[in-house]
């Protein structure tokens, strides 16, 4: 297939690339840099079957040229803001770059007759909650500008998706982490150590406890999904059920790095506003898909330090 991604010069979208380059596609990555980094896809840029365009999605005119030129079976959108706290200072950065990226593509979708879609969603829709999340929980009440563009990006996904027949994968990921990522507790914890290996500031009280997956894995449940189910509308939590607190990545990523630093907690049960301390995974969906994570929450944390240290 002829695959557009966008955001695939980002941590995820490069994996994406890599899997989807295995399996004989055409790649074209539009991605700004905007937080994506060039040497993510350095190794794809010689290849034929590869194009990166250096382009913002909210760039219409552009856009339209990409779309006309690509003739595109396949978007895969990915592009969005991951910097959560930042969108919470300026809720401008989640409308522009969360939701109406989204909705541009879509446009652009329906107007080139394109009728496959796959849309990176995120736990972040569900707000904050104790129960246990799966595909059909409600009420949705995001607590983070981000989890509100990407909540207002499946309304729309859904609506395009119905009205103009476009055939839909949506996967809602929890926390991703491995190689070349650029954001996160991990990257922080590490980026902080590097400055003062002596002392190490968590924000909160280290007990807010979420589902990691390894970035390998989520990629590849992305494709088993896409692979294994086939109505207009799809959607499923992908992910881990298993969890690890934020106390437990600060003592790894400290033991990892072989060091005898001192933890403080900043105190709270969270560690910015929008951020959501507690979240549990419902993955029966999936799993009867006949899809599990190949690494469990402990795991893929503990990969993923090992991998960012260069082990
Ligand atoms: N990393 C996670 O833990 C996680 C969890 C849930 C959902 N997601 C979703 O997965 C997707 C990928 O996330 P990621 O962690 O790889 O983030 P990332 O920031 O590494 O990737 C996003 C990419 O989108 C690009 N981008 C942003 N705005 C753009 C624009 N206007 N035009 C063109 N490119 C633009 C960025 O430059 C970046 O390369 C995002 O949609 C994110 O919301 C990520």
């Amino acid at each position: 297939m002829n695959i557009l991604i966008t955001g695939g010069a980002g941590f995820i979208g490069s994996h994406l690339c890599d899997a989807l380059l295995k399996r004989d596609h055409h790649i074209t990555v539009v991605d700004n840099l905007v937080l994506g980094r060039k040497e993510n896809i350095a190794h794809l840029l010689s290849r034929n079957d590869f194009i990166f365009i250096e382009e913002d999605l909210l760039h219409e005119e552009a856009m339209k040229s990409i779309f006309r030129q690509g003739n595109f079976d396949m978007v895969y959108h990915l592009a969005a803001n991951s910097d959560i706290q930042k969108g919470g200072k300026d809720p401008m950065v989640d409308y522009d770059l969360t939701f109406h990226t989204t909705f541009n593509v879509l446009q652009l979708m329906k107007e080139f007759g394109i009728k496959k879609f796959f849309f990176a969603s995120t736990s972040a829709i569900y707000g904050e909650t104790r129960d246990v999340l799966n595909e059909d929980y409600g009420p949705l009440k995001p607590v983070s500008n981000y989890g509100a563009g990407k909540l207002a990006s499946e309304a729309f996904i859904s609506a395009f998706s119905s009205t103009y027949k476009i055939q839909t994968w949506i996967t809602r990921f929890p926390n991703v982490v491995g190689e070349r990522f650029t954001h996160g507790v991990i990257y922080d914890f590490i980026h902080k150590l590097r400055k003062n290996p002596t002392e190490l500031e968590v924000l909160g009280n280290g007990e807010q406890c979420k589902p990691y997956v390894y970035v390998k894995d989520l990629v590849e449940g992305i494709l088993y999904v896409i692979d294994h189910s086939n109505d207009m509308y799809n959607v499923y939590m992908l992910g881990s059920d298993t969890r690890t607190e934020v106390k437990d990545i600060a003592r790894m990523v400290i033991e990892e790095m072989a060091l005898d630093a001192v933890i403080r907690y900043t105190g709270g049960d969270r560690g910015w506003i929008g951020d959501v301390p507690e979240f549990r995974y419902d993955l029966a969906k999936v799993n009867s898909l006949g899809w599990h994570a190949a690494h469990d929450s402990d795991d893929s944390v503990r990969l993923a330090i090992q991998k960012a240290l260069g082990k």
